[in-house]
């Protein structure tokens, strides 16, 4: 069997699904390695590396999909490849399958096996796998680093012979994946830091890291049995908006990562919110793709009102995309590793598998 991955469409997407150091453990599998010419000289990674790894570097993206069973991608292959795969092959990325439904229904009618890593099962045996979560982590921390970085005020407290600067005060909201690691490095980085969450468990996790978790009163524990966020009622809302809008009033930075799966992002950061920060103080939205946290967020923009600055970041990853990669390529090979079978040298589609079942596309 062989595996095989084309570059991507660089204008969106600077990660690659295949690093160098995940080769041999393909090689260890039985599995053979075919990469497009270049695939990752972007990232500094040269063909050679590959080619010394294990890989065949073949002159064409055609070429790489003619000749392998299984295409690795970050995302949906372009059209014009698309109409190259052939019947029984696999095609295993991040498919976004609701905004591609048509095209993947039409590839999935050709006998071709799409998996959608986006749709993996929060369950531990998946964990190895789980592109949300490793991919979040590196985002939560990014949003502290680049946020910091564009903030005109030192972040720790300093006590010096001219004077003393007081700790900025960072509020993240959304206590997930990425809430949590953006709660990390901005305490290892010396801010004061707050958090808020629907979820109640996520409490013990904000203050196990030095956070300070902000709580609406008399609110509902509002999870799904599968650990994500419900939505909130008008009630929660009006409350969550009270404490809040008092919160932002000595906040400097606040960095936005509430999701709700299938949904657009709750609006959680209203204009008259924002009117009542300081000068200064910067909104780091993380959900702008999805809608944004907060009334005001752009896309890939960042916006002045009266002196707050709202950053919408829509694709962080391409900002960090070494690691994000390097972390892609092992789940990316952890679920491959669930997927074949060693001895019947196939990939056994069994359904019965909750990984493999949920990833599939129907
Ligand atoms: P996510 O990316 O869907 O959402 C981010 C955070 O925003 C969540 O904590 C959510 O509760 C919060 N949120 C949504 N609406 C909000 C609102 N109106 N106000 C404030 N906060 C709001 O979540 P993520 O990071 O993917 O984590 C979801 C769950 O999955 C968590 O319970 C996490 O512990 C769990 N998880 C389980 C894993 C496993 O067992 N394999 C792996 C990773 C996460």
């Amino acid at each position: 069997m062989i595996i095989g991955s084309i570059s991507e469409n660089k204008n969106f997407e600077s990660r690659v699904a295949i690093t160098p150091d995940i080769i041999n453990k393909y090689k260890s599998l039985g599995l053979d390695i075919n990469l497009s010419r270049n695939y990752a000289t972007h990232l500094g990674i040269k063909d050679d590396d590959y080619k010394n790894a294990g890989a065949n570097i073949l002159t064409s993206d055609e070429e790489v999909i003619r000749n392998s069973n299984a295409l690795l991608q970050m995302s949906i292959l372009a059209n014009e490849n698309l109409d190259k795969l052939k019947e029984n092959q696999s095609l295993i990325g991040v498919l976004n399958p609701y905004s591609n439904e048509k095209k993947l229904r039409e590839i999935v009618s050709k006998n071709i096996n799409c998996f959608s890593l986006e749709l993996l099962p929060r369950i531990t045996r998946a964990q190895s796998m789980d592109i949300l979560s490793s991919q979040a982590n590196l985002a939560g921390y990014k949003a502290v680093v680049d946020s910091f970085a564009y903030f005109q005020k030192a972040i720790p407290m300093m006590m010096t012979a001219a004077g003393t600067i007081s700790a900025a005060r960072v509020l993240v909201v959304g206590a997930g994946v990425a809430g949590l690691q953006a709660i990390a490095t901005a305490k290892r980085m010396g801010a004061i830091v707050f958090a808020t969450d629907v979820r109640l468990a996520s409490k013990e996790q904000v203050e196990s890291l030095g956070g300070k978790f902000l709580i609406v009163e008399g609110a509902e524990n509002l999870e799904t049995e599968g650990g994500y966020a419900k939505e909130t009622s008008e009630e929660f809302k009006k409350k969550q908006e009270e404490l809040l809008k008092e919160t932002l009033k000595k906040i400097d930075i606040v960095i936005c990562t509430a999701l709700i799966p299938g949904k657009r992002a709750p609006i959680i950061i209203k204009k008259d919110m924002i009117d009542v920060m300081q000068s200064g103080s910067i909104i780091y939205d993380l959900a702008a793709s999805q809608g944004g946290n907060s009334e005001l967020t752009k896309v890939n923009e960042i916006c002045d009102s009266d002196g707050v600055k709202i950053m919408g970041e829509a694709n962080i990853l391409n900002k960090l995309p070494v690691s994000a990669s390097n972390l892609f390529a092992k789940n990316m090979f952890n679920f491959v590793k669930n997927l074949y079978d060693k001895d019947k040298k196939i990939f056994e589609i069994n359904l019965e598998d909750e990984i493999i079942k949920e990833t599939m596309v129907k």
